[in-house]
């Protein structure tokens, strides 16, 4: 378990931090009742249910998410389907491609993932065994590690082979590596004919609806689209709770930008002075794995960072993530290394959240091009592209293609309209090899989508088909645009902010308390009667009511245990803030209010105590602008 400490600074203990989760139920492993019965054949990990304040938590996370992104940048926001028919994904890659590589423990019969297993195996040795490895295994073990992401299934096997690696539970020989396709296959209606997946990103519905939020957007570029949503990946072997799901919910947001103006960003000049910590590539190929901070202006500006598109968006996570609470000392931006990039993309930076399972991807930022809008323009003809009017008209001689659409009904019948749109999205590079081709040959081959026969092209004839040079005057530009996708998995946000802001205070280690800043904090305020006494009761429930009227979740605790243990109680769930009502409100209507982590208390009238809240939780007042003004408070008498 990397050394990590809590907020205070004391060692972190993942068994008190896992206890204080699981009693105040923010989230549990799915059908409990039904493992604890022994009820479950196989593999059914990665399959969490949230309690309250786990679901209060999650969607206070994404309600924020949707203030800094989608509401502060105009985003178009979507909600698409999950079940996703098959040709979609395998025209995006994702059949094929979406992989990880996983190796068989035959006599076990379990299946590891193999990056996981070389890299678990190689951090065991260098913790247990490192005073006795030479000095050459210990740097070439963490030369492995600092590139671990970059290698393809042979270099694994390579590597399991000549280390010697071995399953750690048994200690049994494994398999070399095969590809595993992560996405979970299912049909639709009672035919297996319509094969779909769970889909495992909830990008491509918005590539889809492209040309709907471009006109919904009234043809202004660039624009941003935004989802949240679950989405589903197989897995191969979920460890670490919360942090590899087969489950889970994504916020993703894709920019659409022009490629020729270098992926500039209108707002860039608003956050090129932030500084980032940096984890480049070079510095990982090196076998190193130091942190370099700098602004993201010099980032850019230095190429280190493609372009300002993806700049602006690496700040723009950056704050975010703070916002919500996130130690900055546990962040850092982990750039892809070729190999480890999906195969979508040209460039990507990973946020990367440091937890006690070590540093954990969080929000992928990648620079997928124009990949997706082409290929699934490509395979269903559909003109998945910006046209933009010219400043100027201008002259341009290009390649024409002419179809004699007399003789394509005739000939194609069904398929006419397929050939047609075949021709219409040929390039200019095509045209012109195809022009080429056809002052030598009778026939050339053109790629179709999938016609009634089931082929992807056809032949066309001169006769048919005539390719000229043609001077025109251009008043439109038409491109396909680049996207910039942030793609953020709540659940790993959720939970690495939790280890985040944990602490304990030395007097009380068992129970935790939960630094998280009343945007996120489940419940904002917890009202506390002096003791059990119905006389208080009324009072309770009228500030209660009062602070629901205004939308800010609210309990009442008028149980026997002492005011400390309960307010304790709610330390441990992140409440920042306390109201206490006691023998004075009965008398003059005064109220103590309590801050979680100083644990310092103001008193004034109810109304002002209401207003001082409602300045807290809509962020227009700090305690410490709110403690300077109202009086102190040391301690109740406890008698009337
Ligand atoms: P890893 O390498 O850890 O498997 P990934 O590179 O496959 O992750 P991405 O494909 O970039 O992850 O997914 C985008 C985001 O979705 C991640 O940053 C992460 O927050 C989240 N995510 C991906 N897989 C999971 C999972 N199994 N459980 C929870 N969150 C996930
Ligand atoms: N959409 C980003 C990802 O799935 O990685």
């Amino acid at each position: 378990m990397p050394d990590t400490t809590t907020l205070t600074g004391e060692a972190f203990s993942r068994t008190n931090f896992e206890s204080l989760l699981k009693r105040r139920f923010f989230f549990t492993e799915s059908f409990e009742v039904y493992r604890q019965a022994g009820g479950f054949k196989g593999d059914n990990r990665g399959l969490y249910d949230y309690g309250p304040p786990g679901c209060a938590l999650q969607t206070n996370i994404v309600d924020q998410w949707r203030k800094h992104f989608i509401i502060e940048e105009s985003m178009m926001e979507v909600d698409c389907t999950v079940l996703t028919p098959e040709p979609v994904l395998k025209t995006s890659g994702h059949v094929d491609k979406f992989a990880d590589w996983m190796c068989k423990d035959p006599v076990k019969g379990e299946y590891l993932r193999a990056d996981h297993l070389v890299e678990g195996v190689l951090e065991t040795r260098l913790t247990k065994h490192r005073h006795t490895l030479p000095a050459e295994t210990i740097s070439e073990y963490e030369e492995i590690l600092a590139k671990i992401d970059n290698f393809d299934g042979d270099e694994l096997g390579e590597l399991i082979q000549r280390l010697d690696i071995r399953n750690p539970n048994g200690n049994g020989e494994v398999l070399p590596p095969v590809p595993f396709n992560l996405m979970f296959k299912s049909s639709i209606g009672p035919s297996t004919a319509s094969p779909v997946y769970l889909r495992p990103e909830t990008a491509q519905g918005q590539f889809l609806n492209f040309r709907k939020l471009l006109d919904f957007g009234q043809g202004s570029m660039p624009f941003a689209s935004a989802s949240v949503g679950k989405s589903y990946r197989n897995e191969i072997s979920p460890r670490s709770g919360l942090l590899r799901v087969r489950e889970f919910l994504m916020a993703e947001i894709e920019h659409f930008v022009d490629p020729a103006a270098g992926k500039r960003h209108e707002r860039f000049s608003e956050v090129a002075h932030i500084e980032l910590p940096f984890l480049d590539k070079d510095t990982q190929l090196s076998g190193k794995t130091h942190v370099t901070t700098k602004t993201i202006g010099e980032a850019v500006a230095s190429k280190m960072v493609d372009n300002e598109t993806l700049g602006y968006f690496l700040a723009r996570v950056y704050l975010f993530l703070l916002k919500i609470g996130v130690d900055k000392n546990k962040l850092r931006f982990r750039q892809h290394l070729a190999n480890e990039m999906a195969h979508y993309a040209c460039d990507c930076w990973d946020a990367e959240l440091l937890t006690s399972y070590g540093w954990v991807e969080c929000v992928g930022c990648a620079d997928r091009s124009a990949y997706d809008l082409t290929v699934h323009a490509k395979e269903t003809g559909a003109p998945l592209v910006v046209k933009e009017a010219l400043p100027e008209p201008r002259k341009v001689t290009k390649w024409h293609a002419t179809l004699d659409k007399k003789k394509i009904g005739p000939q194609f019948k069904k398929d006419g309209k397929k050939v047609q749109d075949a021709v219409e999205v040929l390039k200019q590079d095509s045209l012109e090899a195809l022009a080429a081709e056809l002052a030598k040959k009778a026939v050339v081959t053109v790629p179709t989508a999938k016609l009634e026969d089931g082929a992807t092209s056809v032949q066309l004839s001169k006769d048919v088909l005539a390719i000229d040079q043609v001077t025109v005057t251009e008043t439109t530009r038409e491109y396909t645009p680049n996207v910039i996708e942030p793609s953020f998995g709540i659940g790993r946000i959720l939970y690495s902010l939790l280890e985040h802001v944990y602490y304990y205070r030395p007097q009380d280690v068992a129970r935790g308390v939960l630094a998280l800043p009343i945007a996120v904090a489940p419940t904002k305020v917890l009202i506390v009667t002096l003791s059990s006494g119905q006389q208080f009761i009324p009072a309770a429930k009228k500030i209660s009511a009062r602070l629901r009227a205004l939308g800010i979740a609210n309990n009442i605790d008028s149980t026997t245990a002492s005011i400390g243990k309960r307010y304790a109680r709610n330390d441990e769930l992140g409440t920042p803030l306390g109201i206490t009502v006691d023998f004075d409100t009965l008398k003059d209507g005064s109220v103590t209010l309590r801050e979680r982590d100083s644990m310092a208390q103001v008193r004034a009238s109810e109304d002002d105590i209401i207003q001082a809240v409602r300045n807290l939780v809509e962020g227009l007042e700090s305690w410490e602008q709110v403690s300077s003004r109202l009086p102190a408070f040391e301690g109740q008498s406890q008698v009337a």
